[in-house]
């Protein structure tokens, strides 16, 4: 099982700085062997946690204008509304940074749930097509650089929730559902293949209130543990790094 490595930090203060220097330098080695960088967002704390990309030195260092943005997952809701994953990462990151505007993927807010999913898959197969997203020699599925994912304290990452059968989706990149137990109830979300087909990915985890989750996904809790969707996060050729801090790392068996 590749567990992936991990991050542990005495305060979120240096979480906060290891992730930046994290994404920095992923951001550095992609655009030195690819050109652009393809990068994944989630919503919830994480874009917080990733405030220090918007200060110096990063602002400076990092080569904004080969990034290219995602949504690992996204509320099917206007873009300026509260809800929306996009206008956090906006408010909190894009908007403090030189990004190319053309390169932001954000999800098509003005259809259904099903059509924003699959308009969304359309999209990233053109840029496989024209590799501004690189493909998984396994399983066809884009590659993308990295992919950050919260977790809810259910286990949940991106909007894939327990026992749901989105979990079970192997065709489709994209899938929605309009029944999330987390509101709002629609959304769209990359699916288990996308993620386990990312170069990189990363779980960025705070607080008390996940370190039960933290647990289930990292120690050996045998087959019986409860297969929790952060559990089925098994990147196949690419890396797993955990991030997480004092308290969410406060139920593993050997720390
Ligand atoms: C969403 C997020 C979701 C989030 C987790 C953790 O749109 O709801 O993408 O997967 O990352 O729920 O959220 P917190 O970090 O705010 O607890």
């Amino acid at each position: 099982k590749n567990t992936g490595e991990l991050r542990i930090h005495e305060s979120v203060d240096e979480l906060r700085t290891d992730l930046a220097d994290y994404v920095a330098e992923l951001s550095e080695a992609s655009v030195k062997e690819r050109g652009v960088f393809a990068i994944a967002l989630s919503g919830g704390s994480l874009i917080g946690l990733m405030g220090k990309l918007c200060e110096a030195p990063y602002n400076k260092t990092v080569d904004w204008s080969k990034w290219y943005i995602f949504w690992a997952d996204e509320r099917v809701v206007a873009k300026n509304h509260a809800d929306s994953n996009y206008k956090l990462a906006k408010d909190g990151l894009l908007s403090k940074v030189p990004i190319i505007p053309s390169h932001v993927h954000s999800i098509n807010d003005s259809v259904s749930a099903e059509e924003a999913a699959d308009d969304y898959e359309f999209v990233i197969r053109q840029l496989v097509k024209t590799r501004v997203v690189s493909v998984s020699e396994i399983s066809d599925c884009p590659k993308f650089d990295l992919i950050l994912l919260g977790l809810g304290s259910d286990g949940h990452v991106a909007s894939l929730f327990p026992n749901h059968s989105a979990l079970n989706e192997r065709e489709e990149w994209v899938t929605f559902i309009t029944d999330s137990p987390k509101p709002p109830p629609e959304r769209i979300t990359f699916t288990l293949p996308v993620i386990n087909s990312a170069s990189n990915v990363a779980v960025v985890v705070t607080g008390e209130s996940k370190a039960e989750s933290v647990h289930l996904a990292i120690d050996d809790v045998g087959p019986d543990g409860p297969l929790i969707p952060v559990r089925m996060v098994q990147p196949a050729m690419g890396k797993l790094v955990w991030f997480l801090d004092k308290l969410a790392a406060s139920k593993l068996e050997d720390s």
